[in-house]
């Protein structure tokens, strides 16, 4: 290899870089490096972040945006952000630094002040799993361990997915916050709900699907509260931990155990509901809570759905069967694309292994992305310039979306419902329309 290179750390892989002009981004894209750019390369959402182990000296001096960043949220100086840097001279090695969705999600904490904490409205979301002792007798502490992990990864998976971080589990339990970097109180309270609706969608499946063998339905109760509290790091000078501290708390227990009562799943306190427009929710009952070691009732609301289908609620729910193996979603997509329109096959001129990781690096990220539509939609228009370059017209985009959709319901089998296939027809109109805009 001659001229200047990169070398991939992760990965151990060096690229060549010749072009100054080109960012280290629009480099990894172009050797089908799979690399988050949440808000498309425009400096905006982080998720391109990289740390540069050797050669910064090497890149373009920081831009504004970088600048802002670094000031605002403290960040070490061997980070940079590689849509914004550019090799000028000789080689870097670096590292990408944010790979998952819940690492996309806990950027938020970044917002808060470092070493001051600050007071925050959040939504404290508070799930319990039932009935799960009965299992821990029955099985081996290996499949015990394996279950636990599934159900935290399909229960979490929500609330990632909806801007809410995983705070806490405790024993059979996870709490979630949802507004950690601040924004509009209505959005943050949506997001709740669709988290805790996509958690219960999660749990029904996981039980049909997979824990139907171990002859024990677990159940689970949430519950939602919007309130103050402080959030910082807290605890000895040389060991602080990140912690949420107000009476929220425990107000967002005793709602949840309230599902016990009420043979309920779903329970959300008036101050959620204040914040969700009228007409929105499917609501069971309403009823007064009695909060522990106090006079005060708080009203409550059991939540059984969106009233009309709520497309990212719908499309986020089969996004762990879809990509669970990514590999075989890829190969199956491609093979009935080249099957079909045979014409395009010479448009691609790389590796259809890797092209398939981009796709559902990308599916998965546009996914993941729903709920920050604000980034989404930069992102998506800079794939569709990007697809102009690569040669695809409008008559591909049409048949890509039929593909597509045979594709995930050939993938979700019996769970391709009707809701859900509205839910991916509207889902790739919207991505399909922003990366090829009508002029
Ligand atoms: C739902 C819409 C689509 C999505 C989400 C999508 C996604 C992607 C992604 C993630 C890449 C990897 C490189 C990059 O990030 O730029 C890519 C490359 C590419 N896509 Fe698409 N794509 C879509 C529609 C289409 C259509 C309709 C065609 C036409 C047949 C097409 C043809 C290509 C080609 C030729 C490449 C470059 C392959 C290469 O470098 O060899 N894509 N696409
Ligand atoms: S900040 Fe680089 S892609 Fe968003």
């Amino acid at each position: 290899m001659s001229g200047r290179s990169i070398r991939y750390c992760d990965i151990n892989r060096v690229v060549d870089a010749n072009d100054p002009e080109t960012s280290l981004l629009e480099i990894s894209i172009a050797n089908k490096i799979p690399h988050l750019h949440e808000c498309g390369g425009n400096g905006m959402c982080t998720t391109c972040r990289i740390r540069v182990i050797e050669g910064s000296e090497n890149l373009n001096p920081l831009t504004r945006q970088e600048e802002e960043f670094r000031k605002k949220r403290n960040w070490d100086p061997s980070i940079r952000l590689a849509c914004q840097a550019k090799l000028m001279k000789e080689n870097v090695s670096i590292e990408r630094l944010v790979w998952t969705n819940a690492e996309v999600s806990n950027l938020q904490l970044e917002t808060i002040p470092f070493g001051i904490g600050d007071e925050r409205e959040l939504v404290f979301l508070f799930c319990d799993m039932r009935n799960f002792t009965p299992l821990a007798d029955k099985h081996s502490n290996f499949d015990l361990a394996h279950m636990l992990n599934r159900f935290f990864t399909v229960l979490g998976d929500p609330i990632c997915m909806n801007n809410g971080i995983i705070y806490q589990y405790a024993g059979d339990e996870i709490i979630a916050l949802f507004g950690t970097g601040g924004g509009n109180k209505s959005k943050i309270c949506m997001d709740a709900i669709r988290a805790a609706l996509g958690m219960n969608y999660a749990i029904q499946r996981l039980n049909k699907w997979e824990f139907k063998d171990f002859e024990t339905e677990i159940k689970i109760g949430i519950g939602l509260h919007y309130g103050r509290a402080f959030v910082g790091n807290i605890g000895h000078p040389r060991h602080k931990q990140f912690a949420v501290i107000g009476d929220p708390v425990n107000v967002t227990s005793r709602i949840q155990a309230q599902n016990k009562e009420y043979g309920s799943r779903i329970l959300a306190s008036q101050s959620v509901m204040d914040h969700i427009p009228e007409d929105k929710l499917k609501i069971g009952f309403r009823s007064d809570v009695k909060l522990r070691g106090k006079e005060i009732k708080i009203p409550v609301y059991e939540i059984l759905g969106f009233v009309e289908t709520d497309t990212n609620l719908e499309v986020q729910a089969t996004l762990d069967q879809l990509l669970r193996n990514e590999e075989q979603f890829a190969e199956l997509f491609y093979e009935k694309v080249f099957q079909q329109a045979p014409q395009v096959r010479t448009l691609f001129q790389n590796n259809m292994l890797e092209q398939g990781r981009m796709l559902t690096h990308m599916l998965r990220g546009i996914i993941n992305s729903l709920s920050r539509p604000e980034h989404l939609m930069l992102n998506l228009k800079s794939l569709g310039r990007q697809h102009v370059n690569y040669g695809v017209k409008h008559e591909h985009y049409l048949m890509i979306k039929e593909i597509l959709l045979e594709s995930i319901a050939e993938q979700l089998g019996e769970d391709y419902t009707d809701r859900s296939r509205q839910a991916w027809i509207e889902a790739l109109d919207l991505i399909i329309e922003t990366m090829e805009p009508v002029n």
